[in-house]
């Protein structure tokens, strides 16, 4: 007998074995017996690939904000948009943390970065990384937030237009080389010339990235995915993908380039250049660090991907939604206009943006109907118990304002459905009206995020980081881009979809082939 077929019996069976007792204890200790909850649709996948922001709301309606539905082999996993329930597990962020599931596949795309810790490995990183997204430092930032909108404002403007003087653009495109452009400038000093590239591969950063991105990121997960996260054996039998490993090499290669420019500059203590971007600040919080946190070169090269990917599409898939709800509320796009028009210069300060009212409450409700992170989810890492502000009937009918939770059990946290729950928003909740930030309602304060009372951004010590950073590059940007443009769809409202999975990306039902986009009409004001 060979020397493989041994290894793969020997293989084999160890993972039956395994694969037994895991199923045991999902089916009985980790049940969640007597909790309401959509039926699974099969035995051996559950919900598994096919859940979605809606699907989510729809259940959410039916059964309330606490129920239960299946992952893989009928493993029973807890939805909850209870926020009583929220606030407990964002504040007990050694209980909860993700899964080893979700941070092996983290890991595999976008390496140890700051999203794919935990622990005191995230404590340590996070204190490190904080001061370059504190509120002065978005303030320096916004210089070039409102000159890399600009400069998007002209690339469109070279579109010829149609005898009516409307330009079509695909807005989602634009937009995130915008995004990425400024996330290369503002994280590591590297010009990624995405805007004004065409459609090649601008840099060799750049195309890294690309197939990242265009192949990975927040796609839904695979049944091998699957298997390779959850039996670490399989991953020397199911091959990993070559295509993201090879781009994810060649990120670390230039990563490390980058870092040496950042010290070498830092080195040569030239004030006129001195360098304000996210690598040169770690390089230098490291210096002044005692010698137990500093950071290894290896540990800052491996925030690079993670930068890139958090901070670029989110901010580009939000803007493009904030230009649906434009063309969407007619009145919403010329009272806005109105306000920004007022306003002299074309490049504000971040205090010019934030002392306007209107763009305030647009945004914040843009974020509250669009936010662009559909979920997140948790695992529970030691038995626990989760208070619920609003109790549930189980199948018997006795109401219950708790649930104990066992070791192992896998959480969805579904961030994009708490921002529109009738509960919080009253019966008008998923409809998009900026006035309503006038008078917020009471339950709107028991949502635990950072950001005014919404869930967006999530809460606890692992809320975004970038969350102010976001929104001064999107008050940037809505600010340039309206002040120049009206702007209208190009397809028929009802075309306009959202894709399934992570990211509530803009895609075309005539055209899902095609991948997501937004096509609109622009006219020159
Ligand atoms: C509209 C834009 C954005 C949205 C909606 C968003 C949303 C989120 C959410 C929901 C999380 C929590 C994920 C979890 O723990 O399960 C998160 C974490 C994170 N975000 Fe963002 N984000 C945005 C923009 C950005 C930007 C611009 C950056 C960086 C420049 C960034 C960097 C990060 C990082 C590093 C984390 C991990 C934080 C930690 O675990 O300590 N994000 N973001
Ligand atoms: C969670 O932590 C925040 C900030 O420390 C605190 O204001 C809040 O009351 C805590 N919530 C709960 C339910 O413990
Ligand atoms: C942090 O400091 C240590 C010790 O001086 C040094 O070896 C390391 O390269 C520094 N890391 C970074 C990213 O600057
Ligand atoms: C707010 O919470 C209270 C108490 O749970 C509830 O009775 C009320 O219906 C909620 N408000 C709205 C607008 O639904």
């Amino acid at each position: 007998m060979s020397l493989r077929v041994l290894v793969t019996a020997v293989v084999t069976a160890v993972l039956v074995a395994r694969l037994t007792r895991w199923a045991y204890r999902r089916r009985w200790a980790l049940a969640l017996r007597g909790l309401p909850g959509p039926p699974s649709p099969s035995g051996i996948f559950g919900h598994f690939g096919t859940v979605s922001f809606r699907k989510f709301q729809g259940w959410h309606a039916t059964y309330g904000p606490t129920f239960k539905y299946h992952g893989m082999l009928g493993e029973a996993h807890l939805y909850t948009a209870d926020t009583t329930a929220l606030h407990h597990i964002v504040n007990n962020s050694e209980v909860y943390q993700k899964a080893p599931l979700v941070r092996y596949s983290l890991i595999q795309l976008v390496g140890r970065g700051l999203l794919a810790l935990e622990g005191e490995e995230h404590t340590k990183m996070r204190k490190i990384m904080s001061p370059a997204f504190g509120v002065s430092q978005i303030r320096g930032l916004t210089e070039l937030f409102v000159d890399k909108s600009v400069e998007l404002r002209d690339v469109w403007a070279q579109e010829s237009p149609n005898d009516a003087g409307w330009i079509q653009v695909d807005v989602l495109s634009g937009l995130k080389r915008m995004t990425l452009d400024v996330i290369g400038k503002a994280g590591f000093a590297y010009e990624f010339h995405a805007l004004n590239a065409g459609d090649e591969a601008p840099t060799p950063l750049g195309a890294a990235f690309r197939e990242l991105f265009m192949t990975q990121i927040g796609q839904r997960p695979t049944v091998v995915t699957f298997l390779r996260a959850k039996f670490p054996l399989l991953r020397y039998i199911l091959p990993g993908n070559k295509r993201t490993l090879n781009a994810r090499l060649t990120m670390d290669k230039i990563g490390f380039q980058l870092l040496q420019n950042a010290k070498a500059s830092i080195a040569s203590g030239d004030k006129d250049t001195e360098r304000r971007d996210l690598l040169s600040l770690l390089v230098k919080s490291n210096m002044s660090e005692e010698d137990s946190h500093r950071l290894s070169d290896a540990e800052v090269i491996a925030q690079l991907p993670t930068f890139f990917t958090a901070g670029h599409e989110t901010t580009s898939t939000a803007t493009a939604w904030a230009l649906y709800a434009l063309a969407r509320a007619p009145d919403v796009q010329d009272k806005l206009r109105n306000e920004l028009s007022a306003m002299g210069t074309d490049n504000p300060s971040l205090d010019a943006l934030n002392s306007l009212p209107y763009l305030e409450k647009f945004v914040r409700e843009v974020m509250r109907v669009h936010a662009p992170v559909a979920f997140t989810s948790r695992m529970v890492m030691q038995d626990d118990v989760i208070p619920l502000g609003r109790p549930y009937t189980d199948t018997r009918g006795v109401s219950h304002s708790s649930i104990p939770v066992r070791k192992g059990l896998f959480i969805r946290i579904p961030v994009a459905v708490v921002n529109q729950d009738p509960w919080i928003w009253g019966d008008d909740a998923a409809e998009f009206n900026p006035d309503r930030w006038d008078a917020i309602p009471p339950n709107a304060s028991t949502i635990p995020g950072v950001y005014v009372q919404l869930f967006t951004f999530f809460g606890g010590s692992h809320n975004c980081i970038g969350w102010r950073f976001a929104l001064a590059e999107i008050k940037a940007l809505v600010y340039t881009l309206v002040r120049a443009y009206e702007v209208e769809l190009a397809v028929p409202v009802e075309d306009v979809d959202e894709s399934l999975g992570l990211i509530r990306r803009p895609i075309l039902k005539s055209r899902m082939g095609e991948g997501p986009q937004l096509p609109m009409r622009l006219r020159k004001i």
